[in-house]
């Protein structure tokens, strides 16, 4: 399976779904890597696996894709399915549409709650540490035209009894990241996620 991943800095989720599929873990590929910058760490990480990056901005800009031409792009490079690793930036409806059910994203926490519009990156761990939840996560769901709001694919949790920072929450979180997104990316890609009522069921 083809498939596309969104970025907007670090890239430490695409490198992990990279190491699971280069482990043979999957059987996917990553054919482009998009991101709402012309630089980022991201960006390197892709050009030194010779994947082709596209920069995406919501209207026509110099150096940048809009949505529209990179829909085409994505098509035609026969990209399945749309995964936002740590993507920053809201996706336009039109784009949403052309790949109806085929976008997922991850967030570091256990929605639904700390979810929404600002609830990103390290103020997603802050609001988690201010309100003492002992208790923190990723979660991995299907986006629709609201932040954070589709269908819950998984969770993990991560115990945060003791942590003394944001940062520490952090960083307990995203090592769960790091194994939640390429699990979900390889069960969709093995046809094994599918809706069943309100919920997302996974196969084993
Ligand atoms: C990750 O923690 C991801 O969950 C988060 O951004 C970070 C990106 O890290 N995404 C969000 O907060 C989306 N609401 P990475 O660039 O190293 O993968």
């Amino acid at each position: 399976m083809n498939i596309a991943v969104f970025v907007s800095g670090r890239g430490s989720n695409l490198r992990s779904i990279q190491n699971s599929i280069k482990n043979g873990e999957m059987k996917v590929k990553i054919v482009a890597v998009v991101s709402d910058k012309t630089d980022c760490a991201a960006f390197d990480f892709a050009h030194s696996e010779n994947i082709q990056t596209y920069s995406v901005f919501d209207a026509k800009r110099d150096g940048f894709s809009d949505y529209f031409s990179l829909t085409g792009s994505l098509l035609s490079s026969g990209v399945e399915l749309i995964v936002l690793a740590g993507f920053l930036k809201k996706i336009p409806v039109h784009f949403l549409e052309s790949f109806r059910d085929k976008i997922i994203n991850i967030h570091p926490a256990l929605l639904p709650a700390f979810g929404g519009k600002g609830m990103y990156g390290m103020n997603v761990h802050k609001a988690v540490f201010n309100s003492s939840a002992k208790v923190s996560g990723a979660t991995v769901h299907f986006v629709n035209a609201n932040y954070d709001e589709g269908k819950i694919i998984a969770q993990r949790c991560v115990e945060i009894e003791g942590v003394k920072s944001p940062e520490e929450i952090a960083e307990k979180v995203l090592k769960i990241e790091h194994e939640l997104l390429p699990f979900v990316v390889k069960k969709i890609s093995e046809k094994k996620v599918f809706p069943n009522g309100n919920r997302i069921e996974i196969l084993n």
